[in-house]
């Protein structure tokens, strides 16, 4: 049977995978013009990706960037937060309109109360690993949560090479769904685009997080429904 969030998202009538285009990617001075490219594109999702330049390198932006976002799209927001610490944040990107608030396990010692303190505050819990975190540390949580985001590039830039290893991890969580019935999406995030989909696809994840490839298509429209065909034809949906 399939389970809460999947129900959810295929009663909106939107088709699997669900893309997410990561404005880390775009012009953070026109970020007006990225989200009319994302929606007129027909994806699904806003990946909004906050790096606070501890937990890896680079710093991006803070919670106002969300909130000012909410105000200008309908579409849901997808932060992956990159920071040391996310219980001191969470609740108030929550307040600024994350719908799926999404943290680092290794990034935080109590995981379980964060993920539960998430849903408290009225979003989805999503946990994401980095690629050299096994699926069996965040196996406990499994139950707990709404989405497992797969790193499958070292986190803190866009553009970097896919690291294949990591998507054994996406068929995994696939399997250990379905066999213990439970309700958690999973998304992948890092190297995803035309080149990679192919792999990517066949072991189904329900979430394509999509940055600088998704910003550099001659046609973000003709390429989100490029990747949508790519990524569906995996048959254990
Ligand atoms: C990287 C970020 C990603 C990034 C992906 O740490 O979490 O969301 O934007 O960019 P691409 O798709 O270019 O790998
Ligand atoms: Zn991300």
């Amino acid at each position: 049977m399939l389970a809460s969030n999947i129900c959810t998202v295929l009663a909106c009538g939107m088709g699997f995978p669900l893309i997410a285009p990561s404005i880390l990617s775009a012009d953070f001075a026109d970020i007006s013009k990225a989200l009319g490219m994302v929606e007129s594109a027909g994806a699904d999702m806003i990946h909004l990706d906050v790096m606070d330049g501890q937990f890896v390198p680079p710093i991006t932006f803070g919670s106002k960037m969300v909130s000012d976002i909410k105000a200008r799209t309908s579409l849901e927001l997808d932060v992956h937060l990159m920071t040391m610490t996310p219980e001191r944040h969470a609740e108030e990107f929550i307040a600024a309109g994350a719908d799926w608030l999404t943290f680092h396990l290794e990034a935080c010692v109590h995981s379980h109360r964060l993920a539960q303190k998430i849903r408290e505050a009225g979003a989805k819990t999503g946990i994401s690993i980095v690629p050299s975190t096994p699926v069996s540390c965040l196996r406990p949580l499994l139950p707990f949560i709404d989405l497992v985001l797969v790193m499958t590039v070292d986190p803190g830039y866009s553009g970097q090479a896919l690291l294949a290893f990591c998507l054994d991890k996406v068929q995994d969580l696939v399997k250990i769904r379905r066999e213990e019935g439970l309700g958690f999406l999973v998304a992948v995030d890092g190297g995803v685009g035309l080149q990679t989909i192919g792999e990517i696809g066949r072991r189904t994840p329900d979430i394509l997080v999509v940055g600088s490839a998704f910003f550099r298509a001659e046609s973000p429209a003709d390429f989100v429904t490029a990747l949508k065909s790519f990524g569906s034809s995996g048959s254990d949906r």
